[in-house]
């Protein structure tokens, strides 16, 4: 097909007033690699935007899509009504999840729309078991949790954050690390007033950040022992992508709720999920209850959307692409190693799961051109990284990565670095 110039689509996050015009055309994929409109190839070190876990051109999720389509397009799920392959999802979800009683609400958009549905959730929650007050919303520093007004609102990237505000009221942040923080928080607001905590098991989208080591052993413990709700945002993490289902698993957690979304489906149609485990869904599902979640969008659980994301978890299992991941973890982190001796780098985050981030020296920070002349750069050497908070380069590539992709991602960004540092 043809491309048309792109002088009509507002991309996310760009200046179109550089852009119009000049946007990289993707047309196609295969495995970790997309191809542009000019026929150039790119090893896509990113998934896209952390997703796409079983890589590109996988025909079975698009005949999965195909078939459920042509069986039954989509119908609504407001109160009465439910499809076999929403229905399917939900309890390979609840088999999946380390969490006891769970019960799903699968999101349309992917992970704001799931972010937002727990942050009404959590509030619907302590309503509807007699602790009104208990509405505050507590979140990290670096966090990331999507763009609608509760991802927005307890987003800890100022610059995604302060042209908004404020959006939703009750929202308090702590540093990202320091889990006395969070305990001063609680006891500052009075613990009768806190709903729960958001918290990214790895910081994601902030860039990267492993949780320092019983950084979340400390958190968890201080949510249960002052009653909030532990929300485990695991967009980034969920399915496989840090050697476990869940990263809720690897670090113990026994969350509250969870939020996923992308490796749900691997990004081959969008699909999100809110995970409420026993204790949350209890008020809302006890027979005879009054209480209802009034809540839910025109194409909550999809159908097509749901076969699809069932179609990828079946992949993702056949294929062992969790244990791939996990036997990935130290080949991504040594390839990426050597980069922190490079004296334009002041740091490089690995070491859990397929997830890396190389952050730069402030001496190319200063130059606020440095960091995008750097994406460009590996660019040009065919491979498509992006810019986190400004700082960091991330690393996220689809599970189906080979060793020597990862060495050639390792050694352009390495020569791009040189080059420009
Ligand atoms: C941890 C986390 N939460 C929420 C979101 C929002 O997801 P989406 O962009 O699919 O709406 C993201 C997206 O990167 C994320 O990383």
């Amino acid at each position: 097909m043809e491309s048309p110039s792109n002088q009509y689509m507002w991309n996310p996050f760009a200046n179109m007033g550089a852009l119009a015009g000049n946007a990289v055309t993707i047309v196609g994929g295969v495995g970790s690699t997309v191809f542009d409109s000019a026929g150039r190839a790119y090893l896509d070190a990113l998934a896209s935007l952390w997703y796409c876990n079983v890589g590109y051109g996988r025909t079975e999720l698009a005949q999965a899509a195909a078939a459920q389509m042509s069986e039954l397009s989509a119908f609504q799920t407001f109160e009465f009504f439910s499809n076999q392959p929403a229905e399917a999802l939900c309890r390979r979800i609840c088999d999946l999840a380390p969490m006891h009683g769970a019960k799903v609400l699968l999101t349309p958009g992917g992970g704001s729309d799931a972010v937002d549905t727990a942050g009404k959730l959590v509030r619907a929650y302590w309503r509807a078991v007699g602790q009104p007050n208990r509405q505050v919303i507590i979140s990290r520093s670096h966090a990331y949790h999507g763009m609608n007004a509760y991802g927005t609102s307890l987003g800890g990237i100022p610059l995604l954050t302060e042209p908004f505000a404020p959006l939703v009221g009750q929202v308090e942040q702590v540093p990202w690390d320091d889990p006395a923080a969070l305990e001063k928080a609680i006891e500052m607001l009075g613990e009768a007033r806190v709903a729960a905590f958001f918290c990214e098991p790895v910081i994601g989208a902030g860039g990267v950040y492993p949780p320092p080591p019983g950084y979340l052993a400390s958190v968890r413990e201080i949510c249960r022992r002052h009653d909030v709700l532990f929300v485990a945002d695991e967009v980034i993490t969920g399915f496989g992508r840090v050697g476990e289902w869940f990263a809720s698993a690897r670090f113990d957690l026994d969350p509250d709720l969870i939020t996923a979304a992308k490796g749900l489906s691997s990004g081959y149609l969008p699909i999100g999920a809110v995970i409420a485990g026993g204790r949350v869904a209890e008020p809302f599902w006890r027979a005879g209850t009054t209480e209802v979640f009034r809540h839910g969008y025109t194409y909550s659980s999809h159908p097509a959307a749901a076969a699809v994301a069932l179609a990828n978890l079946d992949l993702i299992e056949r294929e062992h692409l969790v244990a791939r991941v996990a036997e990935l973890e130290p080949v991504l982190a040594s390839a990426v190693a050597p980069l922190a001796d490079l004296p334009s780098v002041s740091a490089v985050r690995a070491g859990t799961g397929l997830l890396a981030a190389v952050e730069l020296a402030p001496e190319m920070t200063a130059d606020p051109t440095a960091g995008q002349r750097l994406v460009l750069a590996i660019r040009e050497r065919g491979v498509i990284t992006r810019l986190l908070r400004g700082v960091a380069l991330q690393i996220s590539p689809p599970f189906v990565i080979t060793e020597s992709e990862i060495g050639r991602i390792a050694e352009v960004y390495g020569d791009a670095l040189s080059s420009l540092g």
